[in-house]
C-alpha cells in the first residue's frame, strides 16, 4: 500500500517536473531571436499616457504598463533577448534546462520501473551491491561528466559577456534607495530612471551605489550585475533593436525594492544624438502663468535640499535630477506613468505612493501643487 503511494508521488513529481520544460519550449521556437528585429517591443509606456484615473487610494503602485502578457516593457523575459549577450544567456538558459529536464526524467524513469517490477519480491532476495567498485565508478562518473558539461557551456558563455576593452558609449549607473542615476562619459548631466542608448553600439557601464548592495538588470539586454557601495562593477551589452526595455532591481534592497525599476529607450543613433544635446541644455523657462508661478515657489521649498534644476538655484544630489523631468515617460523610478494626474498624486503624498522613499510629504495647498506640476511637466 505505501509501495503504491509512492509510486503515485513519483509519478505526480516527474510530470510537474516536465511541465515547466515543456511550456518553456513551446515558448521559445525561435533559436536566433536577435537576427531577426521583431517589432514587437513598442514603446508601450509613452505611447499609453492615457491619464489613467489614479484616484484609486490603494498604496499599492499601479502598472506603468498594461502590454499584453507576451512583450512590452512589463514583461521583459530573458527568453525574448534583444541582445547578442542577452541571446546567449537564453540559449545557455535552454541547453541547461534541456539537461537538468533530462536528468529528471531518466531518474523518475527509472525510479517508476524499479518499483513497479520488484515491488513484490521479497526482502530475502534482495541482492546487495555494497563496495561494487564498478557501480560506485559508473555513478561518480556520470554526474562528474554532466557537471562538466554544464560548466564548460558557462564558462563559454561567461566568455562572451566578456566586457571588450574600449566601447562607443560609456555610462555610469548608481543605484539609490529606491531611484537610479545615469551619467554619461564626456556629458555633464545627469538623469534619473531613464535613459537613453543607441541601437546596435556596444555600450559599457560602470556600476556604483550609495547606499546597500542593488543590482543593476535588463533581462533583454544581457546578465545582472551587482552594485556594490564602495566598488565598481562594470557591464557590458550591445542593444539590438530599437525600442523600450525595462530594467529593474535584482537585489532586494529593502521596501520598495519591487518599485526600483528604470527604463533603457534604444534609439537609432540620430535620436540618441538628439537626445544626448537636448539633455545637455539647462532646464527651459516657463511659459504658462502658472508654470512661471510653479518656478517661482519651488525655489521657495525645501526642493533644492534633495533636487537639481540645472539653470536654477535647485542644486541638490540626494534625489533625482529634474532638469528634464517633463520628457520622462514614468516618475518614482517606474513607479507611476508621468501625467500630471500621478504627478499631482506623487506631491500630495509621495509615501502613500511609494512608502519610506526618502521623499518627505510636505504639506502644501492643493493650487500650489498645481503649480509645481505645472512648472514641473513643462522642463521637456
Ligand atoms: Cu535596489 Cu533592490
Amino acid at each position: 500500500m505505501t509501495r503504491r503511494a509512492l509510486l503515485i508521488a513519483a509519478a505526480v513529481i516527474a510530470l510537474a517536473l516536465c511541465l515547466p520544460a515543456v511550456a518553456l519550449g513551446h515558448e521559445t521556437p525561435s533559436p536566433t531571436p536577435t537576427s531577426t528585429p521583431t517589432p514587437t517591443l513598442t514603446p508601450t509606456v509613452i505611447a499609453s499616457p492615457a491619464s489613467a484615473p489614479s484616484a484609486a487610494p490603494s498604496p499599492v503602485v499601479a502598472p506603468v504598463a498594461a502590454s499584453s502578457p507576451a512583450q512590452g516593457p512589463d514583461t521583459p523575459s530573458i527568453l525574448r533577448p534583444e541582445s547578442p549577450g542577452g541571446a546567449d544567456i537564453k540559449t545557455l538558459t535552454i541547453q541547461i534546462l534541456v539537461i537538468l529536464s533530462g536528468v529528471a526524467i531518466t531518474v523518475w524513469v527509472i525510479l517508476t520501473i524499479v518499483i513497479l517490477r520488484y515491488r513484490h519480491r521479497p526482502e530475502a532476495e534482495v541482492r546487495q551491491t555494497h563496495g561494487n567498485l564498478t557501480i560506485e565508478i559508473i555513478w561518480t562518473a556520470i554526474p562528474a561528466v554532466i557537471i562538466a558539461v554544464l560548466f564548460f557551456l558557462t564558462i563559454r558563455t561567461t566568455g562572451q559577456l566578456a566586457i571588450p576593452a574600449s566601447t562607443q558609449v560609456h555610462f555610469a549607473a548608481t543605484g539609490h534607495r529606491w531611484w537610479w542615476e545615469f551619467e554619461f562619459a564626456g556629458a555633464t548631466f545627469k538623469t534619473a530612471n531613464e535613459i537613453h542608448l543607441p541601437a546596435e553600439q556596444t555600450v559599457s557601464a560602470d556600476l556604483l551605489s550609495t547606499d546597500v548592495i542593488h543590482s543593476y538588470w535588463v533581462p533583454q539586454m544581457g546578465g545582472k550585475v551587482d552594485m556594490i557601495p564602495g566598488h565598481i562593477n562594470r557591464i557590458s551589452f550591445t542593444p539590438a533593436t530599437v525600442g523600450t526595455f525595462l530594467g529593474e532591481c535584482s537585489e532586494y534592497c529593502g521596501h520598495q525594492h519591487a518599485n526600483m525599476r528604470f527604463l533603457v529607450f534604444v534609439d537609432s543613433s540620430a535620436d540618441f544624438a538628439r537626445w544626448m544635446a537636448d539633455e545637455q541644455r539647462p532646464a527651459r523657462k516657463p511659459t504658462a502663468p502658472e508654470a512661471v508661478a510653479g518656478a517661482e515657489f519651488i525655489t521657495t521649498m525645501a526642493c533644492g535640499g534633495c533636487h537639481t534644476i540645472r539653470g536654477t538655484s535647485l542644486a541638490g544630489e540626494k534625489g533625482p535630477d529634474l532638469t528634464h523631468f517633463g520628457s520622462r515617460a514614468t516618475l518614482g523610478a517606474v513607479a507611476l506613468r508621468n501625467t500630471p494626474e500621478n504627478l499631482t498624486r506623487w506631491l500630495e503624498d509621495p509615501q502613500a505612493v511609494k512608502p519610506e522613499n526618502l521623499m518627505p510629504r510636505i504639506q502644501m495647498p492643493a493650487d500650489r501643487i498645481a503649480q509645481l506640476v505645472a512648472y514641473l511637466e513643462e522642463l521637456k
